[in-house]
């Protein structure tokens, strides 16, 4: 059995990645532009230091990140060119609601995304939409505390209802939260969330997640009242967790670790809080409030699909002493010797993928679409301003083999493929343009220099190659 006929190949950026123009269009600020490049980003990240305005002495990369605000059209001609059937992308929230809290949409946000449809309409690519991607307006954080508050359940299912009516018939595919278990590991990333004295950070960010849970399930109701045809999926930060050793107890630390991932997913998917959970609120005594009805909402809207991203697998122990050769930067990790590393430490496992996918598929028997999958490499470009990128290509081609394997051998249900920073962009992580996922060379460095200009890199027509023999010629 091959690929299907209609298995949609394509890319995916994110709003604060790549457009920049955070002021423009009467847009204004929200986490994610205040994440620093540098030491103070991690702090910042973590909720441990707040930096709610720029300073002088940073270096914000995403105030204009690759200027797509102002560049779309060219660059969609560009994923048109390699046959993209699809494009995963993110609407900014605080261009739609700039304070987040407001009655009445910003009609330039709006105008700006619908600009965007009708171009991807016209090149028959689908978009693929998450509706927040690292994205919460600073005055919902100034003013409320970020996703602590209940009230942001009450602001999202507000933004959520304005563009699923508004791109109805442009839009049929969406994502409610981009990478929600990310709330737990960088949470003022995952839900603009600066901690204070006193927290109890488990309770914090597990009430976080309640409301972003019973606000993802909200928006999935609203989306299929709206349109019967709307497909919604929740997006899991994915790669399975090893065990270190085969000691039991390393095992178990990996079932452990896992289910830090799959608790958001078991309710998205299932429609309600898994026992595992409901023990651990119990046994550390977090005091997680829901309101009457959360039960029934959760209950009321499963997504349709299940989508995720994968770079790598980790390797955990129960064992603190095993975690001297630590490896990555968001998720604690021991260095898998049995595994490459890219240049950053993520660990190359393409049969990692092809576990991964039958994990989820066993576990939630839906369709699965893997929306983010790539390399960050350093690209040096030739004197032509040509970049010969043969590492992106074999590691994306390995991926592809695996994901194929799933598919065909296994039979996973797997809906598309879209490629992670399809064109170069700023780095979530790290905040660096040096770290560089696309097939479109941008010109820009960490520092902000740069024309910006566009460039086909190698792999650029080898992904067309891809789309056009639907995954057969890699
Ligand atoms: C995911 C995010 O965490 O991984 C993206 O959804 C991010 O926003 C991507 O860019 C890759 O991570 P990084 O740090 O290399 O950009």
């Amino acid at each position: 059995m091959a690929l299907d006929k209609n298995f949609l190949w394509g890319g995916a950026t994110a709003a604060n990645q790549v457009e920049g123009g955070v002021l423009a269009g009467g847009r204004k600020l929200s986490n994610i532009d205040l994440l620093p490049c540098g030491e103070d980003r991690k702090a910042v990240g973590l909720g441990e230091m707040e930096m709610l305005e720029w300073r002088e002495d940073h270096y914000y990369p995403a105030k204009e990140a690759i200027d797509m605000y102002h560049r779309y059209l060219d660059d969609i001609q560009l994923f048109a060119e390699m046959g993209f059937k699809v494009y995963r992308m993110s609407l900014s929230w605080s261009r739609i609601f700039p304070n987040g809290d407001e009655l009445e949409p910003n009609e330039e946000g709006l105008v700006f995304y619908e600009t965007i449809f009708q171009e991807l309409k016209r090149h028959n690519i689908e978009p693929l939409v998450t509706i927040a991607h690292f994205d919460v307006p600073v005055h919902l954080i100034k003013e409320y505390g970020g996703w602590r508050s209940r009230k942001l359940v009450k602001f999202y299912s507000h933004y959520a209802e304005t563009v699923l009516k508004r791109f109805k018939g442009y839009v049929k595919y969406w994502l409610t939260i981009n990478e929600i278990n990310i709330l737990l590991h960088q949470p003022f990333v995952g839900g603009g969330i600066i901690f204070r004295e006193g927290d109890n950070k488990e309770e914090v960010k597990y009430q976080a997640a309640h409301h972003q849970l019973v606000a993802s399930a909200l928006a999935t109701k609203m989306a299929h009242e709206v349109d019967p045809e709307n497909q919604v999926g929740c997006m899991l930060a994915g790669g399975s967790h090893y065990p270190y050793t085969c000691r039991p107890e390393d095992y178990q630390e990996a079932i452990k670790r896992d289910r830090e991932g799959y608790f958001f997913i078991d309710v998205q998917a299932r429609g309600k809080y898994p026992n595992y959970a409901l023990k651990k609120f119990e046994q550390e005594r977090l005091r997680i409030q829901m309101e009457a009805g959360d039960e029934e909402i959760l209950a009321s809207a499963p997504v349709d699909f299940v989508s995720f991203s994968y770079y790598c697998s980790r390797t955990v122990s129960a064992h603190a002493e095993d975690y001297q050769q630590a490896t990555g930067n968001i998720f604690a990790s021991i260095k898998n010797e049995h595994l490459p590393s890219t240049e950053w430490g993520w660990q190359i496992d393409p049969l990692g993928l092809r576990n991964s996918l039958n994990q989820l598929y066993d576990r939630y028997q839906k369709p699965l679409f893997i929306v983010e999958n790539g390399l960050g490499a350093v690209d040096v470009p030739d004197e032509n301003g040509y970049v010969a990128d043969d590492y992106r290509i074999d590691y994306l081609k390995q991926h592809i083999e695996a994901f194929k394997a799933a598919v065909e051998i296994d039979g996973v249900e797997l809906l598309g493929y879209t490629t992670w920073g399809c064109i170069d962009l700023v780095a979530a992580s790290t905040g660096q343009m040096s770290k560089r996922y696309g097939f479109i060379y941008v010109d820009r460095d960490d520092q902000g220099n740069g024309t910006m200009k566009r460039t086909k890199k190698k792999s650029f027509d080898w992904y067309k190659q891809v789309i056009a023999s639907n995954g057969e010629q890699l």
